[in-house]
């Protein structure tokens, strides 16, 4: 079964949505620092709904969730900034409601006139949004059923969750996913079915471990897999090279043995750094040299030494891979990209991904904010995916709850 779409829910609801209310949910989950976002891409990437459904003269109810409060209102994790954002985004006034599903929520909404928008306060100060128990979450999700006629499913960060605003009011009120999810998965899909050759999925990060599901499904399916970032260290050790000091997952080595000789079995290439840029130190600051990959422990450093990004012939190899390719699929950062000493080799296969003439598509969260931070435009790459562990998932090939309730299977 395919999605419900956005342009099903006129006909879902008696034929139109002016003055309809229309719950959107949002993953509005932005990083803050003292109260500043300091990256707005998901509020940005959640306009096209909310300006369909504003144009149609929809009464927007718009919800979200921000980090993981304990349950319970907690200042420091409050919407309002990011409601304060999404209206200078918008260009409209915003309401603001300083509960979910309260005497505040129920106030804002019954004041929306057609194409008014509201937010309301992050849905997790509800201990019934995240609850394991389904009837402690079902009730929160009938509370917020109150608020609106409709749902727009619209979080494609949060699918992977079967939370009360995910899953459970999905099926209370007539839902489809908005345009943003529809789109996140016709791109994702792509990866997965029939990808365009060649078919390249570039892998950084910190932890094998985090990437195992995604290694394993895709494998088999991509011509190169191009691995940096700290889980290169557990790929270099099980070729029996030294690493030093630097990240090494040591249960994984057996795994990832296991992942090199799938990938020699079915002449998938598995391109490994050649070089690494060691440092004495993780500081910013730190003295640090590039080194071969079989030599890593041959610096000054000596076994001291830890690799904090690819190298700069790793780095060459890299973008020629990614250049000649025709989809290109990265997650993960190649190194430490948050200290400029360490951010070169990021850099580099970002810009081959701008380079890209097929379809190149930037997942993670950590891979959007360095590219945003290294200073890439969004629009230089195909698509960046709004979503962390909910992409990864989907590119796993897992059942994702917040979808299969929209009509979506896998
Ligand atoms: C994310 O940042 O990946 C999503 O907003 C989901 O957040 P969560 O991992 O706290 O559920």
């Amino acid at each position: 079964m395919a999605l419900r779409t956005l342009d099903t829910l006129p006909d879902r609801v008696g034929g139109s949505l002016a003055g309809t209310r229309v719950i959107v949910r949002c993953d509005l989950n932005v990083p803050l620092k003292d109260g500043v976002i300091t990256d707005d891409g998901r509020v940005r990437a959640s306009l096209p709904t909310l300006k369909s459904l504003i144009d149609q003269g929809a009464r927007l109810v718009v919800c979200s969730h921000l980090g993981r409060p304990a349950g319970a209102p907690d200042p420091k994790y409050s919407l309002k900034p990011v409601a304060e954002r999404l209206s200078e985004l918008l260009g409209t006034p915003v309401a603001f409601a300083a509960d979910t599903v309260g005497a505040s929520a129920h106030e804002v909404v019954d004041g929306l006139g057609d194409g008014d928008v509201a937010v309301i306060e992050n849905l997790r100060f509800n201990p019934g949004e995240t609850s394991k128990d389904e009837v402690e979450r079902d009730a929160f999700a009938r509370e917020l059923a109150t608020l609106g006629d409709a749902l727009v499913s619209d979080g494609f960060g949060v699918v992977h969750r079967k939370q009360a605003s995910v899953y459970d009011l999905a099926q209370i009120l007539p839902s489809v996913a908005g345009l943003l999810i529809a789109t996140e998965v016709d791109v994702l899909d792509r990866l997965t079915e029939n990808p365009e050759r060649p078919y390249t999925v570039v892998l950084g990060g910190s932890k094998v471990s985090d990437k195992l599901g995604v290694i394993a499904h895709l494998l088999p399916r991509v011509d190169k897999l191009l691995v940096g970032g700290g889980m290169m260290f557990t790929f270099l050790a099980a070729q029996g090279h030294k690493v030093g000091a630097s990240l090494l997952e040591q249960d994984q080595l057996d795994t990832v043995r296991g992942y090199m000789e799938t990938a020699r079995e079915r002449g998938i290439e598995l391109v490994l750094p050649v070089d690494a840029v060691v440092a004495a130190s993780f500081a910013a600051d730190a003295d640090h040299v590039v080194a071969d990959a079989d030599a890593l422990e041959d610096t000054a450093f000596g076994a001291s030494g830890l690799g904090l990004d690819i190298g700069p012939r790793t780095a060459e190899v890299f973008a020629e891979a990614i250049r000649s390719s025709t989809t290109v699929f990265w997650n993960g950062p190649m190194g430490v990209f948050e200290m400029p000493a360490f951010a070169a080799g990021t850099k580099t296969v970002a810009q081959a991904l701008t380079e890209v003439t097929g379809l190149s598509v930037v997942g993670g969260g950590d891979s959007a904010a360095a590219v945003r931070q290294l200073g890439f435009s969004d629009d230089s790459f195909g698509h960046i995916s709004t979503g962390g562990g909910a992409s990864l998932e989907f590119l796993e090939g897992k059942k994702l709850p917040g979808l299969e309730v929209l009509g979506w299977e896998q």
